[in-house]
Parts: C-alpha cells; sequence; structure tokens
C-alpha cells in the first residue's frame, strides 16, 4: 500500500522541515473532538499556504469552505498587518468551532468567517464593494467548483493567485464515465481553468497523509 509510506514520509518531513506547532496542534485535537470530519489540508500543504500568501505579498485573502479553520490559520499567520481573511462555511457547527479555534490562535480580528452557503454569501461580499482578494483558497464542496472559480474571478485582479483543492482525488478525476458531481464538478473546474484565457494555470498531483490528490493553481492574468 503505497499509502502508508506516503504517511510515512509526511510524517518524517513534517519532524524534519516544519517547526513544532502547538496551536495548530490543539486545533487537530479539537476538531476531533468535536467531530469535524479529519480533511483539512495536511501540515505541510498548510505551510504551503501561508507560503503562497507571503509570496504573493497577499493582503486579503479569501477561502472557501473552513471546516474548523486549520487551513485558515495557516492563510491568516501569513499576512502581513492590517490584512483580512474571509471565510465561508456552510455548516453552522463546523463554523462555531472554527472561531472558537481562530480566537484561540489570535486571529478573531483577522479572520471573517460567514457562514452559509458561499454562493449566498459570495454576492453580499460583492455587494459591500471591498478591495479585489490577492489570493483564493477553493476548498468546499466540490460540485459547485466551476460555479466558486467564476465568483473567485469576480473578486480578484490581475496578480491574484486562485488555488483549487482535491483536484485529483485518488485518481477519480480521470474515470470514464463518471457521474458523480463531485468528479463531474472537479472535471468541469479544471476545464473551465483550462480554457480562461484570463488565467495562466498549473495542477499538480500530490501524495502523502491526506493519500493521492492534488492541488490546482491559477494567476490571474
Ligand atoms: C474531502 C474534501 C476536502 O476538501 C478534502 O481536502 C478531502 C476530502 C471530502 O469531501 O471528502
Ligand atoms: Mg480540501
Amino acid at each position: 500500500d503505497p499509502g502508508s509510506t506516503w504517511a510515512e514520509v509526511d510524517e518524517y518531513l513534517v519532524q524534519t522541515v516544519l517547526p513544532e506547532d502547538e496551536v495548530l496542534e490543539l486545533v487537530v485535537d479539537e476538531n476531533q473532538a468535536a467531530g469535524l470530519p479529519p480533511i483539512d489540508v495536511s501540515p505541510l500543504q498548510g505551510a504551503l499556504l501561508s507560503m503562497l500568501v507571503r509570496m504573493t505579498g497577499a493582503r486579503r485573502v479569501l477561502e472557501l469552505g473552513t471546516l474548523g479553520g486549520f487551513s485558515t490559520i495557516h492563510l491568516a499567520r501569513a499576512l502581513p498587518p492590517g490584512g483580512r481573511v474571509v471565510t465561508c462555511e456552510h455548516e453552522p457547527r463546523h463554523a462555531e468551532v472554527a472561531r472558537r479555534n481562530l480566537d484561540r490562535a489570535g486571529f478573531t480580528d483577522v479572520v471573517d468567517v460567514r457562514v452559509g452557503a458561499a454562493l449566498d454569501t459570495l454576492p453580499q461580499i460583492e455587494a459591500e464593494g471591498g478591495e479585489p482578494f490577492d489570493l483564493v483558497f477553493i476548498d468546499a464542496d466540490k460540485p459547485n467548483n466551476p460555479r466558486y472559480l467564476e465568483w473567485a474571478l469576480r473578486l480578484t485582479r490581475p496578480g491574484s493567485l486562485i488555488v483549487g483543492d482535491n483536484v485529483v482525488r485518488g485518481g477519480r478525476v480521470v474515470e470514464e464515465g463518471a457521474t458523480d458531481p463531485t468528479t463531474t464538478g472537479t472535471r468541469d473546474f479544471l476545464t473551465a481553468l483550462g480554457e480562461d484565457p484570463r488565467l495562466e494555470v498549473t495542477a499538480l498531483q500530490t501524495v502523502g497523509s491526506k493519500g493521492w490528490d492534488g492541488f490546482a493553481l491559477a494567476l490571474v492574468r
């Protein structure tokens, strides 16, 4: 089973290259205790999200799919002073856990957790007329990913980065005749990314503690 080796290597890499992270260890424990599904980004992937925020100099970050706030903390901690994360979460119970975790991590005033279907919240965010987002992390319900991409494009500017999680899903993305909306939504998302002349795109397969999956990265031209 390659998965067990991937997980073992992930553990080795975490131990070797990441600093101790008591806040995020606590968050993982809290999420587990609250019964949240353990589908957060991995610690190494979270470190990549932090790095992308820093590399792009992002000040305004939009996240779709908060869950317990594990990825949100990685995004928030890389912001410059005055930076902000707006994060959308469908499940009130998840949002409540996330708010508690974010409070504990010291990001109460940095992160705006919006509860509700992102497709309802996104028009509100647009109507509020804030500055464009510099980075968007799409990690919510996969069937809506094509819609989330449209919104990400409306709410960003040239130079913004759009990151999509879970674009491989153990290879299911290439399953012939797939009808399940998670797979078709992911495929339609990738097709839309590839066809959009406004975007420079890549997609990378990943292995590790989350098995086999992948990220899409799109830079707005
Ligand atoms: C699932 C969702 C995710 O965002 C993820 O990273 C892994 C799994 C899921 O819905 O199963
Ligand atoms: Mg995900």
